[in-house]
Formats: structure tokens, C-alpha cells, sequence
């Protein structure tokens, strides 16, 4: 399976203009999620298009929902994948049914899904143990009701939130690990996200079971994002 490469934007707008050289390298696979308003200008056969959140409620025929995106929007403007249960998501408020009800709209409607999960710090200094107990949490109530033939379109990706903005990645042996954790409860490819740039990717991305990468803060320089890309493409 090719590695998994994932801009995430976040509230940032970079210019689509300045990334017409980007290529997806062959041998990944590349997204690129860029906040909604922009979805549709970031429409490219370079790489694939992803949305940073989903309304839980997906009426066809539109709802009184103010300020609410929903899973079919999203689809009319090129999104194939979207990001769900974001860490600053969940500070602000999504919980974890919230993030269960997203992921099975998300799924229903015909999107492939990026659930992300992580620990924060203070559980993390807690052991290894209490931040497994964590994620499993995480991951369980995020699948709650999921059928197991929707599997290969989920992905998660295990973001820490102590490593999340700070320059401060992770260790890639307890991201590995904690990848081989997530795995043990769900068959599902594992992305590994928090500070990831070109300088690590290496790490990250040759690690065992680490199936990809969730890149914010890298993201916003395309030659960057193109050299974590390029290292994605060279792991099997
Ligand atoms: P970061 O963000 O790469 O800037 O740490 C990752 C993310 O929030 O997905």
C-alpha cells in the first residue's frame, strides 16, 4: 500500500496558484485539506482533496443547520476524504459521540474518513499504559456501530496531542508502537501526525506500521510538503 501523505491547513490559506508545480510523487498517496471555503479551488489531478471537519447530519435536501458543512457539500466540491475528530476539534468542543455520529454520516455518505486520536500530555506522564487505555477509549467510541466492511476506508491517525504545533515530535518508536497498539484493536492503516517535517519524515514514515503521515505546520510550504511527500514515496 502506498504511504499515505496528508497536508492539513487548518485555518491557513495558502495560495492554490503557487502549488500548480506540486506533484504527487508516484508512490503515495497524497491529500490535501484545505479549509472549506477554499475546497474548491484546490480541485487538482496532483492530489486528492480532503475537508478538516463534517456536519453529523446530512439531509439531501438541506437543513436548518447555521453555519454546518455537510458530507454531501463536501462531495459536490471534490472532497474524498475528511478529517475527523481533530484534537482542535475536540478542544472546541466535539465530543467523542459527536465524533462517532461524523464518522458514520461521513462514511454513509460516501467519504472516506481520517479519525484522528491522541493522548495529551498529562495522561501521557500518567505511562504507557494510561495512554492506551486512552486511545482505546478513543478509537472504540469513535467506532461505535461502524460495520467492519467500511474498514478500508478509515484511516486513523494517531496524533499526541503534546506533539501537536509544538515542534516537538513524538518519539517515532512510541508512535510504532502505539501504531501496533491501534492495530491490535482495528485492522486499519495508521498515520502518525504531531511536528512532523522534512526533517523527520524519514523516521516516521520508514517506521514499522506507521502507514503514512498527517502534516499541519509543514504543510503550509509546498517544497516542504513536497519533500515529505518524496520520502512517503519511498517506503514501502
Ligand atoms: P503539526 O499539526 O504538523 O503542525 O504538528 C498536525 C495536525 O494538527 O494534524
Amino acid at each position: 500500500m502506498p504511504k499515505l501523505v496528508i497536508a492539513n491547513f487548518k485555518m491557513h490559506a495558502p495560495d492554490p496558484k503557487k502549488w500548480s508545480s506540486f506533484k504527487s510523487p508516484k508512490g503515495a498517496e497524497v491529500i490535501v485539506c484545505p479549509a472549506f471555503p477554499f475546497l474548491a479551488e484546490w480541485k487538482s489531478k496532483n492530489f486528492k482533496l480532503g475537508a478538516q471537519d463534517v456536519f453529523y447530519e446530512n439531509k439531501r435536501s438541506g437543513g436548518a443547520y447555521t453555519g454546518e458543512v455537510s458530507a454531501d457539500m463536501l462531495r459536490s466540491l471534490g472532497a474524498e476524504y475528511v478529517i475527523v475528530g481533530h484534537s482542535e476539534r475536540r478542544r472546541l468542543g466535539d465530543t467523542d459521540r459527536i465524533v462517532n455520529l461524523k464518522l458514520k454520516t461521513a462514511i454513509s455518505s460516501g467519504l472516506k474518513v481520517v479519525l484522528c486520536v491522541g493522548e495529551s500530555k498529562d495522561i501521557r506522564s500518567r505511562g504507557k499504559a494510561q495512554a492506551e487505555k486512552f486511545i482505546r477509549g478513543q478509537v472504540q467510541t469513535a467506532m461505535a456501530g461502524v460495520k467492519k466492511s467500511v474498514l478500508p476506508k478509515i484511516v486513523i491517525a494517531y496524533e499526541p496531542i503534546w506533539a501537536i504545533g509544538t515542534g516537538v515530535a513524538a518519539h517515532p518508536a512510541d508512535a510504532e508502537r502505539m501504531a501496533a497498539f491501534i492495530r491490535s484493536i482495528l485492522p486499519v492503516r495508521v498515520l502518525y501526525g504531531g511536528s512532523v517535517s522534512s526533517a523527520n519524515a524519514e523516521s516516521f514514515l520508514g517506521a514499522k506500521g506507521i502507514d503514512g503521515a498527517l502534516v499541519g505546520g509543514a504543510s503550509l510550504d509546498k517544497s516542504e510538503f513536497q519533500k515529505i511527500a518524496s520520502v512517503g514515496s519511498r517506503k514501502k
